[in-house]
Parts: structure tokens; sequence; C-alpha cells
């Protein structure tokens, strides 16, 4: 392709994606989106790459999909990109992905705060190499009074975990008489998970094809809508397109939420 038509493809697929998010914007926008960014390893494999030139590449994708949030008017996007699982991948992909974030939050703090986004944590970072924790620490605490978009990122995080961390604390709190046993609810429970204080996700999206949740937002997912892309879509392969056409899914489904939906009399 010659670097002519490059640009005006480029130019005229941003055209689409902005015409798209008009679209989009007039129907109901989900409030909190999560995104299980799946595929980097293979995405790479397939080209005969490093699985570290994957996580780079998916690095930037989320840059694309934060931006197209904020224009969409999400509230809350909720990214998955260290489960308490991938410890068990070899020591230097470890090392890559850690230092691709380091160097992602280096790189875009200044523009994600200047476009008033909030970076936020679940999953316990304590347990992240001293960079990494110390550059995410600085984001957030930057961050923390923006009033925009709401950007989690899930970092050895693990549902599961969640869970036992949530049981714990509220166990503590019955045991020193701070709480009642009939004090625990479901939103008690909420309350003490990382997510406290968000609405549940309305959209989850995987990409990659895989269709498993793998140990993400076991308990707010209960109602969320899921969407997954073909196995051909990894997710440096992702675009605002592919984010759009999710979206666009979940616009068009009704959620019954185990009730039934009363045509309105005249
Ligand atoms: C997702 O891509 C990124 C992380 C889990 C950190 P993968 O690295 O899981 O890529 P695949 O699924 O092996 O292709
Ligand atoms: C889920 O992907 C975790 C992240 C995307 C961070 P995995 O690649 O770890 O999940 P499995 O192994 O396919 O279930
Ligand atoms: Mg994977």
């Amino acid at each position: 392709m010659s670097l002519n038509r490059f640009f005006r493809t480029k130019h005229k697929r941003k055209a689409r994606v902005k015409t798209n998010i008009e679209i989009i914007k007039d129907r109901s926008i989900p409030r909190h989106v999560s995104i299980i960014m799946d595929g980097n390893g293979r995405w790479a494999e397939k080209r005969g790459l490093p699985r570290s030139t994957g996580h780079r590449q998916g690095v930037e994708i989320m840059r694309d999909i934060i931006e197209t949030s904020g224009e969409l008017g999400i509230e809350y996007l909720t990214l998955y990109a260290f489960s308490t699982e991938n410890w068990k991948r070899p020591k230097n992909e470890i090392k890559a992905i850690m230092s691709l974030l380091v160097e992602y939050l280096v790189r875009e703090l200044k523009t994600l705060h200047k476009n008033n986004v909030k970076i936020a944590t679940i999953g316990d970072i304590s347990l992240l190499p001293d960079k990494a924790y110390k550059e995410i620490k600085k984001a957030v605490k930057l961050t923390k009074d923006n009033t925009g978009l709401q950007v989690n990122v899930a970092l050895n995080y693990g549902g599961r975990l969640e869970m036992v961390k949530a049981v714990r604390e509220i166990s503590q709190k019955v045991a020193t008489k701070e709480l009642n046993i009939e004090d625990i609810d479901e939103e008690l429970i909420s309350d003490h998970l990382y997510t406290c204080g968000m609405p549940d996700p309305d959209l989850l999206i995987r990409t990659g094809g895989d269709v498993r949740i793998s140990n993400f937002l076991l308990y707010q997912i209960a109602y969320t809508e899921l969407w997954f892309s073909d196995a051909t879509v990894y997710w440096p392969d992702f675009t605002s397109e592919h984010y759009l056409e999710a979206i666009s899914d979940f616009q068009n489904r009704q959620r019954r939420y185990g009730g039934v939906i009363v045509e309105e009399e005249d």
C-alpha cells in the first residue's frame, strides 16, 4: 500500500469511528465496561515474534480503547492486565509485562491526567515488582480527584482471592462486634470487594476467541452482558471498530434480570 493510500485509509477509518460513536451515543451507554484483554501471546507467535512484542502491541491498543471509552462517556472501564494465575508464566514474560506497564504509565500519565482520567487498581498490587508498584501508586495519587472516565487496572487480580479478602474482612468485623451476622447481605459483600462503590459491569468483553471468565470479577458479573470476539481477533487486533460493534450489540439486548418485560398499556 502506498503511503498516501495508507493515510487516506487511516483517515477514513477515523471518520467512520467518529460517525459510529455519534450513533452509539444516542442510545444507552453502558456505565461500566470490563475487558479481558486476551491473545497477546498468540498474536505474536502467529508472526514468529516473541510474546513480549504481543504485550507491547497490546499496551498500544489499551490506549485507543481508553480514548474511545472517554469519548463515549463510559464511567468505568476495568481492564484485566495480570491475573493471580499469571505468575505461573516464565519469569522473563512476567518481567516484560511489568516493565511495559511502567513504560506506558511514564509515557501516558500526563495525557491521561489532562484528559481527566482517573486511574485506579483492583487486585493485590503490593506483590508487584517495586518499580511497577511505585509508578502505579504515583498514577493513582495524581489522578485521584479526576472526574472523567475511571480506568481500573486489574493487577494481580483474581475473583476468588477477592472473595477470600471480603470474607476475611467481614469475619474480622463480626469477631470484633463491629458487625452482626444479620448485617451480612449482598450489598455488604459488594462493599468489601475491590470494586466497592462502583456499579457492576454492564458489559464484559473478551478478545482472543476463548469463551471463559478466567477468574475475573466473579461476584460482580452476575447480570453482566457477555461479548466474546471471534478467534481471529486477538487483543492487539482489537480496534475501536470492534469495540463499538460490541457496544452496539449490547445496546440491542434485552436485560431482564430474571423478571419479565411488561409492555406499557395505553
Ligand atoms: C493476555 O494475553 C495478556 C496477559 C495475560 C498478561 P496472553 O499473554 O494471555 O496471550 P495468549 O492468550 O497466550 O495468546
Ligand atoms: C486472562 O487471560 C488474564 C488476562 C487477560 C490478564 P489468561 O490468558 O491468563 O487466561 P487463560 O489462561 O486463557 O484462562
Ligand atoms: Mg491468554
